[in-house]
């Protein structure tokens, strides 16, 4: 798989720099062609000449002045590359990706290419912990780099911690999966709905839900990743946006319905793993409403059902969030949906359903044919999902 591939390895200034050296050799075997691309402070850990020797190719440092020439180079390599794996990361690497810097060499190549970014973080333990190096993370996550997890070891302080870079192996198979990413999905148009819809009571008082928006971003993220042309319709969620996606934020289920109807009209799938309230307020109260001295009565009226109201010829997935008879209450909203798929979750398990960054899932179909599958994260999960929304598709 790698063979004649360009990969780009940049490497960047941090003490586990040294085992670079190795996974640049490990690369050149398996017949990638190696480009190594250097930050200043990296080059106190290893020398440019010994990768040179390794790849036999030219290695890009920041030690000299940048020229139009240069300039030319890096876009040539951000072009030519398959991928380009970060390894070692700092937590300065990462920030300066994070928000987009691009004045030195490694920082321009990751702005220019379109191609996989795969970053591998070694640092001290409390620095990767630091929270302002997960939100860096997250938001190159959700920008669709994909991280390899430091290992919990000794580190260079000589204290035991999570911040060690991964074996060489681990590196080459993160980059192999990379390089191997399905595009089955190239030239569909996929609509996923994320988040739980609030019904205003008055302007400060809401019916809302503990839906959380991952699992809907995490079908929207990989559904982009496999080709797919993905609208995203959002409701009330805090996650990182995507890019890649048009976003479409809503609040009510009325609002999701209208921005549905308009997306669907080309689609080639609707996904609703969004958490729709049934009912809402009767009416909006204009002004905040004043404690009395009586209960008080809110009276509530039925949403528009968007999946079995939205018309179409698409292919309609729904997610059925059940505490109990899991199966036979989805494949009962599969029949009343007229729906092509139904994805049942337990929500009375922690690690599944609202909030959890996994899931526990059974995908039904229209025959009834249930594939339960096992603990998964949301984004193992949602690839799943769309494995069988691909095959149903075409
Ligand atoms: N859904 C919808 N419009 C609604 C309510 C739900 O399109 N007004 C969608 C959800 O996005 C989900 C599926 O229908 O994909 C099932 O949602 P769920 O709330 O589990 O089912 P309900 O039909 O609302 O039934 P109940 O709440 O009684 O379980």
């Amino acid at each position: 798989m790698l063979k004649n591939k360009t990969i780009v390895l940049g490497i960047t200034g941090g003490i586990a720099a040294y085992k670079a050296v190795d996974l640049a050799s490990k690369l050149t075997q398996a017949g990638a062609r190696v480009e190594v691309v250097m930050t200043e402070a990296a080059t106190n850990f290893v020398t440019p000449l010994t990768l040179r020797n390794i790849t036999h190719r030219q290695v890009v440092t920041d030690m000299f002045e940048s020229n139009s020439e240069w300039s030319e180079e890096h876009i040539a390599l951000a072009e030519a590359a398959a991928a380009v794996i970060i390894a070692p990361a700092t937590a300065n690497t990462i920030a300066r990706l994070a928000t987009g810097i691009a004045d030195n060499m490694l920082g321009t190549v990751v702005l220019a290419t379109k191609s996989p970014v795969i970053i591998a973080p070694a640092m001290n333990d409390v620095m990767y912990a630091n929270t302002v190096t997960q939100k860096n993370i997250a938001k190159l996550k959700s920008r669709g780099f994909t991280f390899i997890e430091p290992e919990h070891g000794r580190l260079a302080s000589g204290k035991m911690g999570k911040g060690r870079l991964p074996d060489t192996a681990t590196i080459i198979k993160a980059i192999e999966k990379a390089l191997g990413q399905k595009q089955d999905l190239t030239g569909k148009r996929i609509v996923v709905t994320a988040g739980g819809t609030r019904e205003p009571i008055d302007p400060v008082r809401h019916i809302g839900n503990r839906s959380s928006g991952k699992m809907g971003y995490a079908l929207a993220e990989a559904a982009r990743d496999r080709g797919a042309k993905v609208t995203l319709v959002s409701a009330n969620v805090t996650l990182e946006e995507p890019s890649g996606i048009e976003i479409i934020k809503v609040k009510t289920a009325a609002e999701m319905k209208r921005s549905v109807s308009g997306a669907v009209k080309k689609a080639d799938a609707l996904i609703m793993a969004a958490a729709v309230a049934d009912y809402q307020p009767e009416a909006m109260a204009k002004a905040k409403i004043k404690k009395g001295k009586q209960d008080m009565t809110l009276k509530l009226v039925k949403t528009p059902d968007i999946l079995g109201e939205v018309k179409g010829k698409f292919l309609r997935v729904g997610f059925a969030a059940e505490s109990e008879n899991i199966i036979s209450n989805a494949k009962k909203k599969l029949t009343e949906k007229k729906l092509d798929l139904i994805v049942a979750n337990d929500i009375t398990k922690s690690d599944s359903g609202f909030d959890a960054d996994t899931n526990r899932v059974v995908i039904i179909d229209k025959k009834g044919k249930a594939e339960k599958l096992p603990l998964l994260s949301k984004r193992e999960a949602a690839e799943r999902i769309l494995d069988m929304v691909k095959g149903l598709i075409n």
